[in-house]
């Protein structure tokens, strides 16, 4: 396979997730030598800054983010910057200009990705205009990549994709889900389908509940503006988490390329069961953080937070119960829950299979049979571990849960691939396959858009309702309850 050639530029190049992902992902990239030395990257933001200066940027964010970096001022010398305002027409004439003539000083055959790192407010006018100034009409291929949010329901990610489908087309548009470029997530796939032990027992005759929790211990730190409008169903479960569902859920594609993976997700994503907006309250529980304790430290709740409503009536935390209407999954209900100012960093999915159908351990100890469970680790630990019952050592016949574990990031010298970078490889590789297709989107706003649209008609009466550093609203504990199940606390039980 041959080194990707091509032009990356950057909209909001200026911005935090140029500086501490995407540079740092394209250095590493360039360091490996998965990418040579035909491309460019041309950053683009209103503030005027001299070239010198923006490669003095880029520098800092390569030295603040990768150990010891070895190739700095060659990375740094592929840099160029453009200063505009994106509604102004003319300046993407001007862009052009320093476009064609970088394609020809590094051989990058007319290839292009467009990078909108910024405010989703100005996707369409930048798509349209970079179309309208034939900046996509080269020899090569052009790709728009896109940030999230993709809208803020259905209607407004309909009218979005309308606007940029003036321009681009589904196939050259990659729509960033960072989570889909995560080191286990992607192994979600290899592990059901590579194991003769697993897919088997992967549905509803031996699976009695797959629960995802993704919790967060920072608060909304500086992003009160954005997170007031949206809130941690739409930050975090449209997305992130109905990806994992899909993966997980997803029946076994007949080949591992985009389209059947996709066509795969997307039956996933259509056989949710809708929530009817009189059920919201029996299916989803919403949560705000109050004040509390984050390692030792008083931290303040949300209403007190930056540029957030001192009444603020969003959601910081989710837990829901998600049933799949087909012949795998009926019957099997997938909880999530996801926060901020919770315990742990951690996002980890976990199967857990039905008990065996007599157990002949229980009399002796009266002790309950521990089910098995299959961890999935997403991050921060990445791994695999299985939770089984064996004999307890010594004369009686008792049994004793043990763990098998596979760490995925443990092995000294394996540094797993930061998301970001994947992803902007597998972009210029033309691969879309850790992309969200806009059927994803759709039904994933499908889904979401009722339980919001109770959750900001009907203020919460309790907020807040947990305490940072907890684990989330008592309600959500009874979601589980009230089915027979719990939440597994899986440090507690691996004693990580
Ligand atoms: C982003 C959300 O998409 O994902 C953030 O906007 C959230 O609010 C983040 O913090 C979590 O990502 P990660 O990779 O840290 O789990």
């Amino acid at each position: 396979y041959t080194t990707p050639k091509t032009i990356v530029v950057i909209f909001g190049a200026t911005g935090d997730l140029a500086n501490r992902k995407l540079f740092p992902s394209i250095y590493n990239l360039y360091e490996k030598g998965e990418l040579k030395d035909e491309f460019a990257v041309v950053g683009v933001a209103r503030r005027p800054l001299t070239l010198d200066v923006f490669r003095q940027n880029v520098k800092d964010s390569i030295e603040e983010n990768i150990p010891v970096p070895q190739k700095v001022d060659e990375f740094s010398s592929h840099f160029y910057y453009h200063s505009s305002n994106v509604n102004d027409r003319t300046s993407y004439k001007e862009l052009k200009d320093l476009l064609d003539e970088l394609d020809s000083k590094y051989q990058t055959e007319g290839n292009r990705i467009f990078y909108l790192a910024m405010a989703p407010e100005f996707f369409g006018t930048i798509a349209e205009n970079l179309k309208g100034e034939g900046l996509t009409s080269t020899s090569g291929y052009s790709r728009l990549v896109i940030e999230k949010p993709f809208g803020h329901n259905l209607p407004s990610a309909q009218q979005l994709n309308e606007q940029i489908r003036q321009a681009f087309s589904e196939d050259q548009i990659y729509r960033i889900d960072h989570y889909l470029g995560k080191e286990m997530v992607q192994n979600i796939e290899v592990i059901r389908f590579a194991n003769a032990i697993f897919e088997p027992l992967w549905n509803n005759r031996y699976i009695s509940n797959i629960q995802i929790t993704s919790s967060e211990v920072l608060g909304v730190e500086d992003r009160g503006g954005y997170y007031e409008n949206s809130g941690a169903l739409r930050d975090m479960v449209q997305n992130h988490i109905l990806q994992m569902v899909a993966l997980l859920a997803m029946e076994p594609p007949i080949k591992l390329t985009t389209e059947e993976i996709r066509s795969e997700k997307i039956k996933v994503l259509r056989a949710l069961r809708p929530i009817d907006e009189s059920e919201v309250h029996d299916y989803f529980v919403r949560g705000q953080y109050g004040d509390g304790q984050i390692n030792n430290k008083q931290v303040p709740s949300y209403r007190k937070e930056q540029n957030v409503d001192p009444k603020s009536n969003t959601e910081t935390f989710v837990a829901g119960k998600l049933l799949i209407d087909n012949f795998r999954w009926a019957g099997v209900p997938f909880y999530i829950r996801t926060g901020k100012r919770m315990k742990a960093k951690s996002t980890k999915i976990i199967v857990q299979f039905k008990d065996i159908p007599m157990n002949l351990y229980m009399k002796k100890d009266n002790q309950l049979q521990n089910p098995n469970l299959l961890v999935i680790h997403i991050q921060p630990d990445e791994g695999i571990t299985l939770h089984l019952n064996a004999k307890r050592v010594g004369q009686n016949t008792q049994t004793t849960p043990v763990h098998l574990d596979y760490c995925n990031n443990c092995i000294d010298g394996i540094n797993t691939p930061a998301a970001y970078e994947k992803l902007i490889y597998d972009c210029m590789k033309g691969d879309a396959t850790n992309f969200t297709h806009w059927d994803e989107v759709a039904l994933s706003w499908s889904f979401v858009d009722p339980i919001s649209h109770v959750w900001e008609s009907q203020a919460a009466t309790n907020f807040p309702n947990y305490s940072a550093g907890s684990m989330g609203p008592a309600d959500s504990e009874k979601l589980l309850e009230n089915d027979g199940f719990q939440w597994w606390s899986v440090s507690e039980l691996e004693n990580k």
